[in-house]
């Protein structure tokens, strides 16, 4: 008989037995299904959110739902390298033992011509930049626990053409769509980097949600933006379906590197499936000149 996504989360993922879990961008979309199926999993939900009073609202309704849940809010901006230290700061104080954390966090059609505090795009800032920064510091801290780093990818990596760096991550008035396939394309090289530059105790992992009808195209007209995200819930993931790549990560031992995707059609939606590492997308010049121009800016 087919397996459901219900039968899936009940009975093939694991209780986590208080496993710290720290989840960015966990006040939306696939941030906030993961969340819920971490805590109905019994995770320690650490809730990495730039909107703490958002956090803080949902992580009530989360205890409503799951009275005896551990929950905590923590405030990071994945768009801005101060916020950054302050949490990497946080994490190697509070929760030095995490066990995995899920770079989720992320931004799909902001608006052109806009740029963070930090000179880079919105959305090559929020969803490589961002994470690059994060991925580096964290890993600089002496640790004795393992931890696992996901990255919440997309498939939106394969479509984007890579010519220049400038023009690839630094020209905030492409089309959205360039602009995010390019920034996910620069996510994919980073985990390939820290992959390939690991020490024993992390683990790097690439997640891939499939196509979901989130708050992700939220800068679209409320009435397209509506039936944009009931298309895309019909005929393709929902969110707790789309988190499951990365929910199967974190509840499972696998050796670093691994990627994982939906496994139906062209791995839009279905249940998570291991996928092929796309060495053809790797050009060694981007993590150089992110990391060249990261460190120059601070
Ligand atoms: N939906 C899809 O079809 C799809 C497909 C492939 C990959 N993905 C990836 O999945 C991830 C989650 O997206 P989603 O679809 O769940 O979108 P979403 O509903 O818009 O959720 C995005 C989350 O990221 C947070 N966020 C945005 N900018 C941030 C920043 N600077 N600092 C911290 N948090 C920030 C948002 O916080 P606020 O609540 O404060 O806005 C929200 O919690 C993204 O990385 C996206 O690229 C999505």
């Amino acid at each position: 008989m087919k397996q459901t996504i219900d039968d899936y989360i009940l009975n093939v993922l694991k209780d986590l037995n208080y496993k710290k879990v720290i989840v960015t961008g966990a006040t939306s979309g696939i941030g906030l299904a993961l969340s819920r199926i971490l805590v109905f999993k019994k995770a320690y939900l650490i809730m990495a959110v730039r909107n703490v009073l958002k956090g803080n609202l949902l992580k009530d309704r989360l205890l409503e739902e799951f009275p005896k849940a551990k929950i905590e809010v923590v405030c990071l901006d994945q768009g801005d390298f101060n916020s950054i230290d302050k949490f990497v700061n946080k994490i190697a104080a509070s929760h030095p033992d995490y066990d995995s954390l899920v770079i989720n966090a992320g931004v799909f059609n902001s608006n052109k011509g806009v740029l963070l505090d930090n000179g880079y795009p919105i959305v090559s800032g929020t969803n490589m930049f961002g994470p690059i920064y994060l991925t580096t510091e964290l890993i600089k801290r002496d640790t004795k626990y393992k931890h696992k780093i996901i990255f919440q990818g997309s498939l939106a990596k394969n479509k984007s053409r890579y010519k220049t760096f400038d023009n690839g991550f630094m020209n905030p008035f492409r089309n959205h769509f360039e602009q995010y396939n390019l920034s996910k394309l620069g996510l994919y090289n980073a985990f390939n980097y820290f992959q390939n530059n690991r020490t024993d105790n992390y683990s790097f992992f690439w997640a891939e949600p499939g196509i979901s009808g989130t708050e992700i195209i939220r800068r679209y007209p409320l009435a397209f933006k509506k039936i944009a995200q009931k298309i895309m819930n019909t005929f393709f993931a929902k969110p707790l379906e789309a988190c499951l790549p990365a929910a199967s990560i974190i509840n499972n031992e696998l050796p670093s590197g691994i990627s994982v995707a939906p496994g139906g059609l062209f791995h839009v939606r279905g249940l998570p499936t291991f996928i092929k590492f796309n060495a053809k997308i790797i050009n060694p010049e981007i993590m150089e000149k992110a990391l060249k121009s990261i460190y120059e800016r601070k």
